[in-house]
């Protein structure tokens, strides 16, 4: 189905693993192309109820762009690589569907800013968060510059940047970049504990909390009339019937996402 993802589904939860190893998970063309196709899977497809994104292997999660498609590119070029980027990793943070990234080792350049874009970060104890492309004469280009500062605040966002100091998990959970810091062993058990409480949930009321709490740092968008809207909308949902009548009956909730 992917050239360069593992994909499996299992209890809802869709797991997605960059899987090209050898050059530590770097994202190539064909990795954008496999995850665009992902996401029209997970949005098309019922039985996904929610997602994680991780790394092949234990060394890293995503060690950047692939830096080799970078030498030959014009400036035209490298704008249309970015925007690329940017429009992928925008779908994946508008994704109707929770999309969690359980970061499992470098998540550097690209890779920070894959994870940036999902809902939420867990990390294993080795992980490895930075933006270091002024290494490399470059900035970020797929929502680096942009995130960071969204999810840290712009003095630590910025030193980080223009430094291309990399952070360990212990400190990006200090700051806020991750929720949790897990052993490298149950990190994606650890995230699919979590997922399994949030597939519980009702699907509608989430994808209105993602839509809601994305119109925050969205300036075409006024997030209170939307909260408005969004709180509206779920009064004509099947799902917000049985909430009530369940709490009112004192009994479990079954959600059906409609
Ligand atoms: N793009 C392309 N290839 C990459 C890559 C990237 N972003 N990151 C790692 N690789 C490749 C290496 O070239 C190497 O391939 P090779 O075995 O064919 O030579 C392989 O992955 C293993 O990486 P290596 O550098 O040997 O591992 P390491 O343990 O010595 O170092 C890192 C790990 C993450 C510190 C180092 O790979 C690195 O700095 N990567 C680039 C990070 C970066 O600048 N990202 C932002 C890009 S915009």
């Amino acid at each position: 189905m992917y050239q360069t993802l593992l994909s499996n589904l299992e209890n809802g939860i869709y797991t997605i693993t960059i899987n090209r190893p050898d050059k530590l998970n770097a994202l190539n063309k064909n990795v954008f192309t496999d995850l665009n196709a992902a996401i029209d899977e997970i949005e098309s497809n019922n039985e996904i109820r929610s997602v994680i994104i991780t790394g092949s292997g234990t060394k890293a999660f995503v060690a950047g762009a692939d830096i080799s498609e970078f030498n030959a590119l014009n400036k035209d070029e490298a704008k249309a690589l970015a925007k690329r980027g940017q429009d992928t990793f925008a779908r994946i943070e508008n994704c109707s569907k929770p999309i969690v990234a359980a970061v499992n080792g470098f998540a550097l350049g690209g890779g920070c800013e894959l994870a940036m874009a999902c809902h939420f970060r867990i990390a294993s104890e080795n992980a490895k968060f930075g933006q270091p492309e002024v290494n490399l004469g470059l900035i970020p280009g797929y929502g680096g510059t942009q995130r960071l500062v969204q999810l840290i605040g712009k003095g630590k966002a910025m030193e980080l940047l223009i430094s291309a100091h990399m952070i360990d998990a212990k400190e990006a959970k200090e700051l806020g970049l991750v929720n949790y810091v897990t052993t490298t062993e149950t990190l994606i058990e650890h995230t699919k504990q979590i997922l399994s409480v949030i597939n519980s949930k009702a699907p509608l009321a989430i994808a209105s909390c993602i839509k809601a709490a994305n119109a925050v740092f969205d300036e075409s968008k006024n997030g209170f009339t939307l909260e408005i809207e969004e709180f509206g909308n779920c009064f004509d949902t099947a799902d917000m019937k049985e909430g009530t009548t369940a709490f009112i009956e004192k009994r479990k909730a079954v959600f059906t996402g409609k």
